[in-house]
């Protein structure tokens, strides 16, 4: 079967992994920091914290942007849920802007106008959906005027760049960045997430929500009486300060992130190629095109999605996928709109207030695209798309 994703490990990757087995630390060990900074010396970002998942980085995100009761984040509708569940998990509310017909990123348009109607609007988070990133530039201008921090979903785009050329996640746009490693993603590390920020007190901060809101600063104590006896330190004195959490990431991961790391350049340029070709393949088609065309040269192409006309194919998209399944391929919808979610649907979202999101949703598609992917496999997959599209 041919998946519409999955990672790529090679011999590398496991001996990088059995070396950590057979290391004296399984977790909080040299990993963490090396893998940390390998992400932020990529990226172009002062700081990196790694936590247990791209979930775990929304949620850190969420508090250290200063999102409580009575604040809201705006994000996108087209996103995982992961996304606007963060800032329910801060005591926020999450609210949506729509999307862009043409990028499918949330339309900067938008964001100025639930700005206008929602002053408790805390946080943006652009979602670069599928690896595409938003328009920072707008996005940073509108959240400048209404006081706003930016927490970049890049979930999706590490190894994407802005339309200046520089890496997403080096944060001149936002306060913090997140990323997630799931095994579809740009790089994995099985599970896990990773926050980026050029704020050292943000960075203190996620260090210390990361592992329970415990504080190991010296300079930093509380109660600096309590960590010494005469004079002397006390070694084993640490203070909680704060409510965190336990979203350590282990050292077995982080040393698979490493190595990861060591090709992304490689995976990005292959899954270009293969979006690339997908796109010159499909070109003739009425029925369907790439949902998205635009920073072609600039995304990491996390997905490859497309829109079908599927009603003007004379088939639906459940059929459509059940063939296409039958026949060695599987594909993928991203996303159901979150605000079509039950969940959300009872905390009152009307998914018609998204029109361009639904229109997306309704003709969407993720074809197979993963750096595996072989050109023959690649070719299969067009050819039985042509035909069954006619
Ligand atoms: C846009 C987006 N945000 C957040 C997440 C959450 O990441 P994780 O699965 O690592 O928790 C995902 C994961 O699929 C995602 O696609």
């Amino acid at each position: 079967m041919i998946s519409y994703g999955r990672q790529h490990i090679d011999e590398d990757d496991i001996q990088a992994v059995v070396d950590c087995l057979r290391s004296s630390a399984l977790t909080q060990g040299p990993m963490v920091a090396k893998f940390e900074q390998s992400v932020a010396g990529y990226v172009g970002a002062r700081f990196a914290v790694a936590v247990s998942s791209g979930t775990a980085a929304l949620h850190l995100a969420a508090i250290a942007a200063g999102v409580k009761l009575g604040n809201a984040i705006l994000t996108s509708p087209i996103t995982f849920v992961a996304t606007s569940n963060a800032a329910l998990y801060a005591g926020g509310t999450p609210l949506f802007a729509d999307v862009d017909a043409e990028t499918v990123n949330i339309s900067p348009a938008e964001i100025e106008r639930m700005l206008a109607k929602h002053p408790e609007i805390k946080v943006i988070s652009p979602v670069h959906f599928s690896g595409l990133p938003c328009n920072m530039v707008a996005i940073k201008q509108l959240a400048d005027n209404a006081g706003a921090v930016i927490v970049e979903d890049a979930a999706h785009a590490l190894g994407s760049r802005y339309a200046d050329g520089s890496l997403v996640g080096n944060c001149k746009y936002s306060l913090m960045t997140v990323f997630s490693f799931h095994p579809v993603k740009s790089i994995t590390t099985g599970e896990g997430g990773m926050i980026t920020t050029n704020d050292e007190a943000t960075y203190r901060k996620l260090l210390r929500l990361r592992s329970h809101g415990i504080n190991k600063e010296a300079d930093t104590y509380q109660l600096p009486k309590n960590a010494q006896t005469n004079g002397v330190p006390n070694s084993w004195y640490y203070e909680m300060q704060e409510l965190g959490f336990h979203y350590r990431i282990t050292d077995i991961q982080c040393a698979l992130g490493v190595s990861q790391m060591n090709k992304l350049d490689a995976f990005v340029s292959r899954r270009c190629a293969l979006a690339k070709r997908y796109d010159a393949a499909l070109a003739g088609s009425k029925l369907i095109r790439p949902a998205q065309i635009a920073g072609r040269n600039h995304s990491a192409h996390h997905l490859y999605p497309v829109r079908i006309d599927f009603a003007a194919a004379g088939t639906t998209r459940a059929v459509f996928m059940a063939d296409l399944r039958r026949r060695g391929v599987i594909t993928q919808v991203h996303y159901i709109p979150v605000t079509l979610q039950p969940f959300y649907q009872q905390m009152g979202f009307v998914n018609a207030d998204y029109p361009q999101a639904n229109a997306y949703y309704a003709q969407a598609l993720s074809l197979p695209l993963y750096v595996d992917l072989t050109d023959a496999q690649h070719e299969s997959v067009i050819a039985l798309l042509l035909e069954m599209l006619g």
